[in-house]
């Protein structure tokens, strides 16, 4: 099986456990981690009227909230779509959101039209692409022209100290332990550090959006450089 497929295959496998362990292994902090970003991107993005796209959304935790910030905005959103390549995430996020579509495709070739979307996000999913270049020329290609893309990641960790050094220790040994107990897959949560080893550092990945033509427009770091986002626009 190639790379990309056994990732797919491994979420597949620790669906059914992924909410539940999200929550434990992030303390709950992610959620406030998501709220900020949507609630910034639509502070910077000016149209009332707003399609959205989130990729690689699991179990569709960014709809919940893209929805509720775009209520606090007082922003209409015309059209929301999740796209997602495992099976079995998308079967989750069904079942929590019946009345919004689901697409079942991979990052790195949308089934969405040229310039037709106004926000794509992707939070904790660009660091299980493997052809990373090609999914943001697609994200670029479907963005219209001052659309934004949003990127919530695990960046390799840059600099070293106390909270580093916790950070890794966490990653490394706690973290795979209990998410191996939570998901009964512990290969899935050793995985995770493993991949945000082999991802890039902020610096790299800013790089990489202004040379696939993107704008920086924003980006903060969360709880000591454990997550970081990145706002973009299209140019
Ligand atoms: C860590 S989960 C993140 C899910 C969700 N966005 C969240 O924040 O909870 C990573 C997701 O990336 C998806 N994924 C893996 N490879 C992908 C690809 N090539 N294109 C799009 N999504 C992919 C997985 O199926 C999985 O649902």
């Amino acid at each position: 099986m190639q790379k990309q497929d056994k990732i797919i295959e491994m979420f597949n496998e620790i669906a059914p456990s992924y909410d539940k362990a999200n929550r434990i292994l992030s303390f709950g902090v992610d959620i406030s981690w998501r709220k900020y970003a949507c609630k910034k991107v639509l502070k910077y993005y000016k149209p009332d009227f707003i399609s959205i796209v989130d990729v690689a959304c699991g179990t569709g935790d960014m709809i919940a909230i893209w929805q509720e910030k775009a209520r606090m905005l007082s922003k209409n959103i015309t059209s929301i779509k999740g796209i997602d390549p495992s099976e079995g995430m998308l079967e989750i996020a069904k079942q929590k959101f019946p009345n919004i579509d689901f697409i079942q495709a991979k990052a790195q070739n949308l089934p969405l039209e040229n310039q037709s979307v106004d926000i794509v996000s992707i939070s904790y999913g660009i660091r299980n692409v493997v052809e990373r270049k090609q999914a943001l020329s697609e994200f670029f290609r479907v963005l219209k022209k001052g659309g934004i893309f949003v990127i919530l990641e695990f960046t390799k960790r840059e600099k070293g100290g106390f909270i580093a050094t916790l950070r890794d220790f966490y990653l490394k040994n706690i973290l795979p332990t209990l998410g191996g107990i939570i998901s009964k897959n512990k290969s899935a949560y050793e995985y995770l550090p493993n991949s945000i080893d082999e991802f890039l550092s902020k610096e790299e990945f800013i790089k990489e959006l202004n040379d696939c033509g993107f704008e920086i427009l924003d980006f903060k770091s969360f709880s000591f450089g454990v997550s970081s986002m990145f706002i973009a626009r299209k140019l």
